[in-house]
């Protein structure tokens, strides 16, 4: 299979430009995407931010949590993703456990997600300040996320919105202060009110991209296999099909099952032939085998 060079970009997609985008009030797109092919298509299809996120966990290892997902398996990911991508800033998500022991242990994991994996920043979950200062002065860009972060899952009793009551409000505005000042170069708002979203963005200087926090947020980002229907699973709220992929592949998978079976498949023109001016060669008995051997290979 040959796969031919990313087109060439227009402009690199840097945290100045998701800043650039803030002050003038344009959307900011963003996607996860955990293997070459859709990195690559997010980016062709103009995309701003790609996240290689750890819901890879669940939608491509079929796991019940993000939690067990580890540093290697996010590395994996992320080098494949990575050589897809040209234009949009690209982002690794730190997994559960890479940052939550100490902070040297943060810095020391997310130094890999540049050097091994190819990322420009990293996302770390929770309000954690100190920690975003540390991997600033690192040089690593960080995209911090509050809200519904799914590592709290247990904390949280579930996967719940966050930001309903009085308290949880105040601290959730207090907590996404707090990492601007650190030196987040961007904030993700997952699962809260719309109207908390929609005060915490017009508080900070820096971009804040929803998921599930209304359309005020500066930018939007959804999981790929949210988009196009590869959960198996009813939908959140929020999300948006854009395509059933499940429907197409199943139907793809069948009909090629179906094609092998009534022996449809290959057709000639999709076989392999002996040159015209050889088939009289192929008189001799030796040959004759090995050639019908490889027929019944093909
Ligand atoms: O892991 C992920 O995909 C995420 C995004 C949904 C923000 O954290």
């Amino acid at each position: 299979m040959s796969l031919t060079p990313v087109a060439a970009p227009s402009a690199k997609i840097t945290p100045n430009t998701l800043l650039e985008r803030k002050q003038a009030h344009q959307p900011i797109t963003s996607l996860t995407a955990y293997d070459y092919a859709t990195a690559r298509l997010a980016d062709e299809a103009g995309i701003d931010l790609i996240l290689v996120g750890d819901s890879l966990a669940m939608v491509v290892m079929g796991l019940e949590s993000t939690l067990p997902v580890t540093v290697d398996e996010m590395l994996h990911h992320t080098r494949a993703a990575r050589r897809g991508v040209r234009r949009a800033m690209f982002v690794a998500d730190m997994p559960y456990g890479s940052y939550h022991l100490s902070a040297d242990d943060g810095v020391a994991n997310a130094t890999r997600f540049l050097k091994e994996g190819g990322a420009e920043a990293v996302k770390i979950e929770g309000a954690r300040p100190e920690l975003v200062e540390r991997l600033v002065a690192a040089e690593i860009p960080v995209v911090a996320h509050i809200g519904l972060t799914p590592q709290s899952v247990h904390r949280m009793g579930g996967y719940k919105v966050q930001g309903k009551t009085a308290a949880e409000y105040g601290r959730l505005r207090k907590e996404a202060r707090d990492l601007e000042k650190s030196g987040a170069c961007a904030l993700v708002l997952e699962g809260m009110p719309r109207e908390l979203a929609a005060e915490i963005t017009a508080e900070l200087t820096i971009p804040t991209i929803g998921i599930g926090a209304g359309v005020d947020c500066d930018g939007q980002i959804l999981v790929f296999h949210d988009l196009v229907n590869l959960t198996f699973a009813p939908p959140a709220r929020f999300v948006r099909r854009y395509a059933d992929a499940a429907e197409l592949f199943r139907n793809a998978i069948g009909a090629y099952r179906d094609d092998v079976v009534e022996r449809r498949y290959p057709a000639e023109d999709e076989s392999y032939h002996l040159p015209k001016n050889a088939r009289g060669a192929v008189a001799e008995p030796a040959v004759a085998f090995e050639t019908s051997k490889l027929r019944r290979k093909a």
